[in-house]
């Protein structure tokens, strides 16, 4: 396992049994070019799979697109999407330009909205595209326009909740596999790897803390799948490897110069943990819960630096130096609630210089969520949404 290039977290996939398999199955039915269709609760790897797999082709002789299917998506969409990508061979045929084929991803395949006549329209112009291999031109003159040299591959959830019955007959045109959930050894392996290319860059203090952090977690996440299940008032206590990888992408934000010891480093993990499992709780009964697991990991585990580790407050960001320009901003420890204060009382005046002014103040409540919200959205792809 090599970590990309760039650096970026989305693009991260630690090759796995399951991951291996259905990146081979994929590349061997896209060579005879067979469409492929993966099925799998959320969080088994599709769109990684697929997405690293068209990554990897060459740009000079694929072209592709990637349609992300929602309830609002109509036919024309899809038409639209794969036209813009086709240009006029010759007087009626059409493909992407010559010597290039044209590979569409489409996710999150079983979205769109059943009609009233129980069709599916994108899906149901997916089938002409696929068995006829062209579609009608939808401007006045209707013509059907043959198309060439295309591929077709799709990911979608099994139906349930916004998810729909596709039709079967379109379905019989892909080649469908199953995606299972990885194994707890392709977890422990998934999240070990990805911790060990990056502690590689920290102390060798730290660097041994990858696989014991890694089980605790994963302990972790056991716990709290089997204690804390979605119910109807707490619809939203899902959680899938996407929480894992959050966790761990927090974990990355580590650098050299703010983490130097163990405890540091469990202290970071610790609230990564928090942020990501505690913040989604809505009641105290199952905050207090969590918290305390944590901190009876910790204890257990890591019993050394315990004391270190727990202590709370625990507030970390990249915000400290905000105020002062040129100097990097780095993830880090901030300490207490004193020194965060006086980082945002200093923004605080600035912003009340320029614009109107916002008279805040800055209880120790306040602080925790503006740290919470701050971190999340410096993040790619970060998103957050405040209920209260
Ligand atoms: N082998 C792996 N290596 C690295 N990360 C992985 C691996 N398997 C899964 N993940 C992580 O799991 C998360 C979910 O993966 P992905 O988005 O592909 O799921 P999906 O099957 O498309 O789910 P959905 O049905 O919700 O779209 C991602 O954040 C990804 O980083
Ligand atoms: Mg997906």
């Amino acid at each position: 396992f090599v970590a990309p290039p760039d650096g970026k977290f989305a693009k991260i996939l630690v090759p796995t049994v399951d991951t291996v398999r259905s990146s081979w199955l994929l590349r061997t039915f896209m060579e005879v070019e067979r469409p492929v269709l993966f099925v799998g609760d959320s969080g088994t790897a599709k769109t990684v799979t697929i997405q690293t797999y068209i990554g990897g082709l060459n740009p000079e002789f694929f072209q592709q697109v990637t349609m992300n299917f929602s309830s609002r998506t109509s036919s024309m969409d899809l038409q639209r999407n794969i036209e813009s990508s086709t240009e006029k061979r010759t007087k009626d045929t059409y493909g992407p330009p010559m010597g290039k084929k044209l590979i569409t991803f489409i996710d999150d395949f079983n979205m769109p909205r059943v009609d009233t006549y129980g069709t599916q329209q994108p899906l149901a112009l997916l089938k002409t595209f696929i068995e006829r291999k062209g579609l009608y031109d939808r401007g006045k003159e209707l013509n059907w326009k043959k198309m060439l040299d295309l591929l077709q591959c799709g990911a979608m959830g099994p139906p349930g909740g916004a998810r729909n019955n596709v039709d079967p007959r379109l379905i019989s045109l892909f080649n469908m596999f199953e995606i299972q959930f990885p194994a707890s050894e392709s977890l422990e392996m998934i999240y070990e790897t990805i911790l060990k290319s990056h502690l590689s860059k920290l102390n060798e203090e730290i660097a041994g803390a990858a696989a014991p952090l890694t089980q605790t977690i994963l302990q972790l996440y056991a716990f709290i799948c089997e204690r804390l299940p979605p119910t109807p008032s707490r619809f939203h206590y899902i959680f899938n490897l996407r929480d894992l990888s959050r966790v761990y992408e927090g974990l990355l934000l580590s650098t050299i110069d703010k983490f130097q010891s163990g405890p540091e480093f469990v202290r970071l993990w610790r609230n990564e943990c928090l942020r990501i499992f505690h913040d989604r709780l809505i009641c105290e009964e199952d905050k207090v819960l969590v918290r305390k697991h944590i901190s009876d990991l910790v204890t257990e585990k890591f019993s050394a630096m315990a004391d270190a580790v727990n202590q709370d407050p625990i507030l970390f960001g990249d915000y400290r130096n905000a105020m002062k320009e040129g100097e990097a901003q780095l993830y880090e420890d901030l300490a207490d609630y004193d020194s965060v204060k006086v980082v945002f009382e200093e923004v605080l005046e600035e912003y009340n210089m320029k614009k109107k002014n916002m008279n805040l103040v800055f209880f120790e409540d306040a602080l925790e969520h503006l740290t919470r919200i701050h971190r999340i959205i410096r993040l790619d792809q970060g998103n957050a949404l405040l209920v209260g």
